[in-house]
């Protein structure tokens, strides 16, 4: 097999402690199952910032474009909490989606048996959650121009083209495919003109896809459905923004959002990586955030760039192996639990694999 070309972007807060984790399992792979990666680090965000005076270099672009596949780490932080908006750390994230035109954002919420008592919600409610939700990730009110703010007044746009759309609906449809059969489109079309759209395309497109149940939900709507009774939904396919916060939800219903991975994919299937987490500023530097979605989003890598659905599941049962035994970082533990390190909960996980 070819040689990988990774590129390692850590950025910010806990970044570089879970991509730490992040290698180890590489170079356990690497070693157990004959692939090659060529690792190379760059930089984003807040550490960017620091460098070069932007979140994201033209030189870091240009690694991202070249490499097959991209790590992520989080990026942000208080010491770059007062800068504008455009100049922010988070800012270079999404120049990068933008730039790779990484449009589909999967990020699966996933209940380990372990981690029930870690959920705020009733067990019965969550025990043996499994769902996906698909956020469209270069468009809506992120990217929508016209865009200003003035001492006055402040605006965004909420824009959708028909086949931004299409696609990201598409991804939906046939992730469900291969799930439970059934989509849930999230929109806010009792209020939004762009949502009756965002309704009309999807119901268009789901004419292709006759073997799954689709329906739609107002937005407001589905965050209660999200904690009344979450295991009614299979894919949920939303707008870019409210993804972000419905993903958030689905995140704290697993336990902790330190559990959830996620994929950014283009139309060629290659993909940006990265924990749902963010960079933690509070628990940075102190090796006990944990390492459990960075650990994931490799598994979702081998699986949905790099075509290896058996390392894949390895690392799944591997992560899943580890919370049966009882080990825990902080943020998920419970009375029984052996309470580990970043490195140590690491540790064990890739022994496991
Ligand atoms: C996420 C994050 C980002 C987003 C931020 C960091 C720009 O919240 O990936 O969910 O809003 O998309
Ligand atoms: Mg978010």
């Amino acid at each position: 097999m070819k040689e990988i070309d990774l590129l390692l972007l850590s950025g910010d807060g806990v970044g570089p402690e879970v991509m730490e984790s992040a290698i180890s399992l590489l170079e356990k792979i690497q070693s157990s199952f004959k692939i090659n990666f060529n690792l190379i680090e760059g930089l984003i965000g807040g550490a960017s910032i620091d460098a070069h005076g932007l979140p994201v270099s033209d030189e870091t672009l240009n690694q991202a474009s070249q490499a097959d596949s991209i790590l992520f780490g989080a990026v942000g932080g208080p010491k770059w909490d007062s800068l504008p908006p455009n100049e922010k750390p988070e800012k270079g994230l999404l120049e990068l989606r933008s730039s790779l035109g990484l449009f589909a954002n999967l990020r699966p919420a996933i209940l380990f048996d372990s981690s029930l008592e870690a959920s705020s919600l009733k067990p019965g409610i969550i025990k043996d959650l499994d769902m996906l939700i698909v956020r469209e990730l270069t468009g809506g009110i992120y990217f929508g121009e016209p865009r200003e703010k003035k001492s006055s007044s402040a605006f965004n746009t909420m824009i959708y083209e028909r086949h931004e759309v299409e696609r990201i609906a598409r991804v939906a449809f046939d992730s469900a495919s291969l799930r439970n059969k059934k989509v849930c489109s999230v929109d806010k079309s009792n209020v939004l003109e762009v949502s009756e759209f965002w309704r009309e395309v999807v119901i268009d497109v789901s004419k292709d896809y006759p073997d799954i149940e689709l329906s739609h939900m107002l937005v407001d709507n589905a965050a209660m459905q999200l904690v009344k009774n979450p295991k009614q939904f299979d894919v949920i396919l939303s707008s870019n923004l409210f993804g972000d916060i419905l993903s958030d939800i689905s995140a704290m219903l697993t336990g902790s959002i330190g559990m959830l991975p996620s994929a950014s994919l283009d139309n060629r299937n290659k993909g940006l990586y990265e924990p749902v987490h963010g960079s933690a500023p509070d628990i940075a530097g102190q090796g006990t955030v944990n390492p459990i979605a960075m650990i994931l989003s490799v598994g979702m890598m081998f699986r949905y760039s790099l075509n290896q659905l058996e390392i894949s599941e390895k690392i799944k049962s591997a992560v899943s192996k580890t919370l049966d035994d009882g080990y825990a970082t902080k943020d998920i533990a419970d009375k029984n639990s052996k309470i580990c390190s970043t490195k140590e909960l690491t540790k064990i996980i890739i022994d496991h694999v």
